[in-house]
């Protein structure tokens, strides 16, 4: 495929209403655990993005049969024969591991290659490991792939380092599989784990306590398929947030769920921005210059590193200094060198930038060193002065259903044009 960038003339006003497109997070767990069903699941709402249709060729690759048109996929997993998908497409995302539980307790062994993805720090597989092994696996990781087998899968106790959204799939997707009751101790809480959750009781699994840091799994198999509709993209919603406030906007999110925003609403309100919710709608409207704060990144709810990169692009030309310390990965403020070229001021420390407000950013070419930095580029080229042009746009494309058309249709001036 022909690379491709976006041209932003920035300053235009964003106005209008959009609807959110389902979670990328949640798609990508929710459809390798479809396999796990004795016959067919329909997903619905799911985005339609790169790192789905990646899924779709790794499924199809295992021998499942796929269907999916608009934001529908249908899942045949009757028909799967391998436990080993293929290198070229299992290195291009990082969900890609999430078939290791599942062709485990399919077939008790699988042979998954080493998962790609951003490239946003350390991104350790340790406490997938150590899950895993609780639960009766033997799993290798010699040779860039993680290869498991087991001659019984029991549930057990396990006690993640740290509330890892990974480690945290990937022992659910095990434990279902597996005999009698698995405990999850300091696990994630992130709505796509929610959702997961209420995806695998839909087939018949009994999964309790997801949302909150302990969930209890009672296994076993078999599971069915199943009817399910995903949630609205959390950090989609939260981009577009962001894109109405850098551009001084007025628009109306629909399709979303403003309980999942509390933590990038309460900092927009601390900003100046204006913000409504009711039912599935967000109202975010700003005008004026909007001021400086400190944002801290964590697990949900706490703010989400998804978004640490777009509020950075937002807080380079708010008023005063901000200092948004990012706490979960140890390489995620790569981008800031290129919103420093559009005459942004930020020094990073550590895990910490320090942002002094400037009076304006000035449109030039940038890149995309990954999606969120993609997205962050998108809000510094709405709110710059002039033409920016961002290289990079397959990682975009990657988690983000068509942004820059959403972005048009609100009145952004961007285009996608061959490199
Ligand atoms: C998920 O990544 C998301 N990806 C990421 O979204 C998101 O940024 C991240 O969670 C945090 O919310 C998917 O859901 C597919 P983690 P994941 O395991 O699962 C350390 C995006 O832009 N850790 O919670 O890889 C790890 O090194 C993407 O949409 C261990 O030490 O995140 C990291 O510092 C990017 N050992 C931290 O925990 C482990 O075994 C968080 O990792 C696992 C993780």
């Amino acid at each position: 495929m022909a690379e491709e960038k976006f041209l932003i003339h920035g300053g235009a006003r964003l106005e209008g209403q959009i609807a959110v497109s389902g979670g990328k997070n949640a798609a990508v767990a929710i459809i390798p655990a479809a396999l796990l069903g004795s016959s067919p699941s329909v997903i619905e709402n799911l985005p339609d993005i790169e790192d789905v249709h990646v899924l779709i060729d790794m499924l199809r690759a295992l021998g499942a049969k796929v269907e999916f048109s608009g934001s529908v996929m249908r899942v045949d997993p009757t028909t799967v024969d391998s436990y080993a998908p293929p290198a070229r497409l299992a290195q291009k995302m990082r969900a890609s591991y999430y078939l290791a539980p599942v062709l485990l307790g399919i077939f008790m062994r699988a042979e998954v290659p080493m998962p790609g993805g951003c490239n946003i720090g350390t991104r350790a597989i340790d406490q997938t490991v150590k899950g895993m092994t609780l639960l009766g696996a033997q799993v290798d990781t010699i040779g860039g792939v993680i290869n498991v087998k087991s001659d019984s899968l029991v549930g057990a106790e396990v006690y993640l380092d740290c509330p890892s959204v990974g480690a945290t799939v990937n022992t659910m997707l095990t434990a279902v599989s597996a005999s009698g009751t698995t405990i999850i101790y300091n696990a994630a809480k992130e709505p796509h784990i929610v959702d997961l959750a209420n995806f695998l009781n839909s087939m018949g699994a009994r999964v309790m306590g997801a949302g909150t840091s302990i969930i209890r799994i009672r296994g076993g198999r078999p599971l069915h398929g199943s009817n399910y509709t995903i949630i609205p993209d959390q950090i989609e919603t939260g981009t577009l947030m962001i894109a109405a406030a850098a551009t001084g906007g007025d628009v109306i999110i629909t399709g979303a769920i403003p309980t999942h925003m509390e933590a990038l609403s309460a900092k927009l309100l601390e900003m100046g921005v204006y913000i409504r919710e009711e039912d599935d709608l967000i109202h975010v409207r700003s005008n004026g210059r909007l001021r400086a704060i400190s944002v801290k990144t964590q697990g949900y709810p706490g703010f989400p590193t998804d978004l640490q990169q777009p509020m950075t692009a937002l807080l380079t030309v708010s008023a005063g200094s901000s200092v948004v310390t990012e706490n979960i990965f140890d390489s995620r403020f790569k981008y800031v060198a290129e919103l420093e070229r559009m005459g942004a001021r930020i020094r990073v420390i550590d895990n910490t930038a320090i942002i002094e407000g400037v009076e304006r950013l000035v449109g030039t070419s940038v890149h995309a060193t990954d999606l969120r930095a993609g997205a962050a580029m998108i809000v510094a080229g709405l709110l710059a002065e002039g033409e920016t042009t961002i290289s990079g746009v397959a990682h975009i494309d990657r988690g983000y259903e068509g942004l820059d058309r959403k972005l048009h249709s609100l009145g952004a001036l961007i285009e996608r044009v061959p490199e």
